[in-house]
């Protein structure tokens, strides 16, 4: 079966950029730089984005474009051994799919609330404890029951997910963001075109890029600002791998990469002003300094900003353009999620696409409403913890060095300088081979020892030791016993 190709290359960045840009830059991004140091995230933040961002993305577009397969596939054909990897990248982002559906299923709910910002003027107690309904007995493992008025808006996300990866490349997953990216660019440069001339805006700017420098030496800082990149660039977790398998043969990749790179981290930037234009308004309008007003984590966009729009002048338009925004994409970097999935199955199994499309969605959709739960939020943040610090971490390292030391890289590095308008240098190897896989595991390490001996949020020990590093190591043994099984005698080693 001829494998299926994007209709153009607009139509390729466009689905590259949706997938990048998503709940990643406009939930997790402002909080993430106010929490690290403001303007000082920065420093980390650009300088993970060029010794591990671009060089991941150049080098994920010519593996997958050069191997045309799905992560395992591509893995595979660089040797046999590697499959693993593949199947472990695919349980990541499976995991990843199942829960994040559950966040635009909450901005869906939002949006509909928006009109008449019916979340009350108590957005906190409304977010937890009307809308989530979630209970003190509550705990990652005692869900309680499931919530229909959340199990909905989240069927209706999985609705549109399935439409567009059932449909197939060009006529679904390009054609609906062709259609989001512009609508999502609209909607965003209209609410700051508002925003950033309220009063007390520009406070909230200053506090942005503020620079605290004391937070630098922090290694925290540095591992939100590496986890970051690689979730908002969608790599190491089988997606940019999967959508560049669809290239065609003499796609521009150099180019490609640092279009997507940058669109995205500039839009992560452009997120950024217009959320805190929100919370400098909001502190001026309450008379209380800005740390005050802010609520770091899911609760950024789910209570600080619905009490901001009831501030807002209109805020019939602008909440429910926020809202939408945020349903757009989340939703274009869902297909994405999904799709990375899909194609897993369909390489290895030879399932029609309609097959894999149908499958994956039916599970993930049925897996996803343990998240529309009572304590769904709880189960979300412990597993959200576990999947992004540990799982994506370990996933970027082992791709760092099968590729930088394992296989040849020169192989990638020539054939994605053959085939692009400008080419990378020496400096590409460099990061790929040293600075990126350093940085990572000292990152890594340290995110191992300090959950060990810490923990996270609180949570009961027997609670990490199932959903976090149990799901870790199932997934990691899946992985094995699918490479140990596998029957791929057709794939050449190629490198
Ligand atoms: N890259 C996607 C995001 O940032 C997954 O949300």
């Amino acid at each position: 079966m001829k494998r299926e190709q994007w209709g153009s290359r607009a139509g390729f960045i466009l689905a590259a950029v949706g997938s990048a840009i998503g709940l990643g830059n406009i939930w997790r991004f402002p909080y993430m730089a106010y929490e690290n140091g403001g303007g000082a995230f920065f420093i980390p933040y650009l300088f993970a984005m060029l010794t591990a961002g671009i060089p991941f993305m150049i080098m994920e577009f010519g593996m997958g474009q050069k191997y045309k397969g799905s992560a395992p596939r591509v893995f595979a054909k660089l040797n046999q051994k590697y499959e693993w990897l593949g199947w472990f990248q695919i349980s990541i982002v499976t995991i990843i799919g199942i829960y994040y559906v559950a966040v635009i299923g909450w901005a869906i709910s939002y949006f509909s609330m928006s009109f008449t910002q019916s979340w009350g003027t108590d957005t906190n107690a409304f977010f937890f404890s009307d809308y989530l309904q979630l209970g003190s007995d509550n705990s990652p493992s005692k869900l309680g029951s499931i919530q229909w008025h959340i199990a909905i808006p989240i069927t209706i996300a999985w609705a549109v997910t399935f439409a567009a990866i059932f449909t197939g490349i060009k006529g679904g997953i390009e054609r609906a963001t062709k259609i989001m990216m512009p609508l999502l660019f609209l909607m965003v440069i209209a609410l700051i075109a508002r925003m950033v001339f309220l009063p007390g805006a520009l406070d909230g700017l200053n506090y942005l890029f503020q620079p605290d420098f004391s937070k630098i030496a922090d290694l925290k800082v540095w591992s939100a600002a590496y986890g970051q990149i690689f979730f908002t660039l969608s790599v190491g977790f089988a997606i940019m791998l999967a959508y560049s398998s669809y290239l065609p043969d003499d796609s521009d990749i150099n180019n490609n990469a640092f279009m997507t790179v940058l669109i995205n981290c500039g839009f992560s930037i452009v997120a950024g002003i217009l959320i805190f234009s929100i919370l400098g308004y909001m502190a001026h309008e309450q008379a209380k300094p800005l740390t005050e007003v802010v609520t770091s984590g899911v609760g950024l966009a789910f209570v600080t900003i619905p009490a901001a729009i009831n501030l807002l002048p209109a805020p019939y338009i602008l909440g429910p353009i926020f809202f939408f925004a945020l349903v757009i994409a989340g939703l274009s970097s869902h297909l994405s999620i999904i799709e990375a999935s899909t194609s897993a199955f369909m390489d290895k199994l030879n399932w029609s696409r309609r097959k894999a499309a149908s499958v994956v969605c039916s599970v993930g959709f049925i897996a996803s409403m343990a998240f529309a739960t009572n304590g769904g939020l709880l189960l979300l943040d412990l597993v959200d913890y576990f999947i992004n610090n540990i799982a994506l971490l370990s996933s970027c390292i082992i791709e760092l060095i099968i590729m930088g030391w394992l296989v040849k890289l020169t192989v990638i590095h020539k054939h994605v300088n053959k085939l692009s308008e400008f080419t990378v240098g020496q400096w590409f190897e460099v990061c790929i081979r040293y600075i990126s896989p350093a940085f990572l595991i000292v990152i890594l390490g340290t995110n191992i020892k300090n959950t060990l001996t810490d923990g996270y949020g609180g949570y009961a020990q027997s609670d990490l030791l199932i959903l976090g590093w149990g799901v870790i190591a199932a997934m990691l043994v899946i992985a094995i016993v699918i490479n140990k099984t596998s029957s791929n005698l057709e794939l050449i080693k190629e490198v």
